[in-house]
């Protein structure tokens, strides 16, 4: 069974109006391996079930790893990938700490291409931000309830078109910062994008919602104190000295988004800096006016504003409470290189 194909009327109204994560195009490239025969060769089929064993070893023990990325769609009509072989070169290392096996990243691309060209209709126009968000992923389909690194997975990529992750957008979130809750540990898969990750921080993030919060924002494993990530992106915290700084990698996502803020910020006169980053410094210092701007990254929030962080029950403004200079500017200037508006100075887009 696959989903029914839509009208290109009614597919316009859906790019309309996408929201994220809600629709899903018509098609869908499926590759499967095993430990003998290793990779078939990916295949384009209509957008449908995967069907697994009860016993798939996924089901069970969570062997699974993602990637998200997004297709842009410039004035001339021409469809743009940013910083793929960034993806292809992160689910690989995934791949290697999940025990699944690696697809060459070349592989990647290709497959990532062939469902744009087979749904390229499905790539909205850059109005309001929109774009098509790409879902590869692996799972672990042997039906084997022993535990170990199964001996069968199945590839796929999956698309749908999608507008902003925070309805509330660029008006700036509040994030609950959990004292009890970890993401990740040291030696942990907190540097992989596997699917363990987010259904740990699912917990946290109703609460924080229920704190009327819209993330958290996890502190480390150890000692509760350095910053790690906001709910499903990177952090950045920007100080009145002029740096922008964000926590080391080891235990956080290597995040495209993070990255690019990384390489733009001196563009915006910001010294970038990796370092670890307290929760008191941060908190001490919106009282005091030494940190001017907090911002989360990532490939679907892009750079959205945090203005108020709310921990052991205490509410602190960040900035004067609205989304700050840099981290509308950096939004800015990085849409306009996504949506083909700014010369493409880093040589990021990958025209397909
Ligand atoms: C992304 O920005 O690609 C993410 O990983 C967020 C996603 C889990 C919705």
């Amino acid at each position: 069974m696959s989903i029914d194909v839509r009208t290109p009327a009614e597919r316009d109204a859906i790019l309309a109006d996408p929201g994220f994560g809600r629709h899903v195009t018509d098609h869908m490239v499926v590759a499967d391996w095993s430990s003998t025969g290793g990779w078939t060769v990916p295949r384009v089929t209509p957008y449908g079930p995967l069907t697994l064993q009860p016993s798939a070893a996924v089901l069970h023990y969570s062997q699974e790893i993602f990637e998200g990325l997004k297709a842009y769609r410039h004035a001339d009509g021409g469809i743009h990938l940013f910083r793929p072989e960034r993806n292809a070169r992160r689910f690989a290392a995934s791949a290697r700490m999940l025990a699944l096996p690696e697809l060459a990243e070349q592989d990647f691309l290709d497959a990532v291409a062939a469902l744009l060209r087979a749904d390229h209709a499905w790539v909205p126009d850059g109005t309001g931000e929109r774009s098509l968000y790409l879902r590869p992923f692996t799972v672990a389909t042997e039906p084997f309830l022993g535990v170990r690194a199964a001996a069968e997975a199945t590839f796929a990529v999956i698309g749908g078109p999608a507008g902003a992750y925070f309805p509330g957008g660029v008006t700036g979130i509040g994030l609950w910062v959990s004292t009890e809750h970890s993401r990740a540990a040291p030696g942990g898969t907190g540097a992989a994008k596997c699917g363990g990750n987010y259904a740990a921080g699912l917990a946290a993030q109703a609460e924080a919602k229920a704190r009327g919060c819209d993330q958290v924002l996890f502190l480390d494993a150890t000692e509760h104190r350095w910053l790690e990530e906001a709910g499903t992106m990177n952090v950045v915290v920007v100080t009145a000295d002029g740096t922008l700084a964000t926590p080391p990698l080891g235990t956080i996502l290597d995040g495209v988004t993070r990255h690019s803020v990384l390489t733009l910020a001196p563009e915006h006169g910001l010294v970038p800096v990796e370092r670890p980053i307290a929760i008191d410094e941060v908190l001490r210092g919106c009282a005091d006016g030494s940190v001017t701007e907090v911002f989360a990254v990532g490939t679907a929030a892009v750079v959205t504003p945090v203005t108020s962080l709310v921990h052991a029950g205490v509410t602190t403004t960040v900035g004067d409470g609205a989304p700050g200079p840099h981290a509308l500017a950096i939004r800015e200037h990085l849409t306009d290189i996504q949506y083909g508006r700014a010369a493409d100075v880093h040589g990021w887009m990958r025209r397909v």
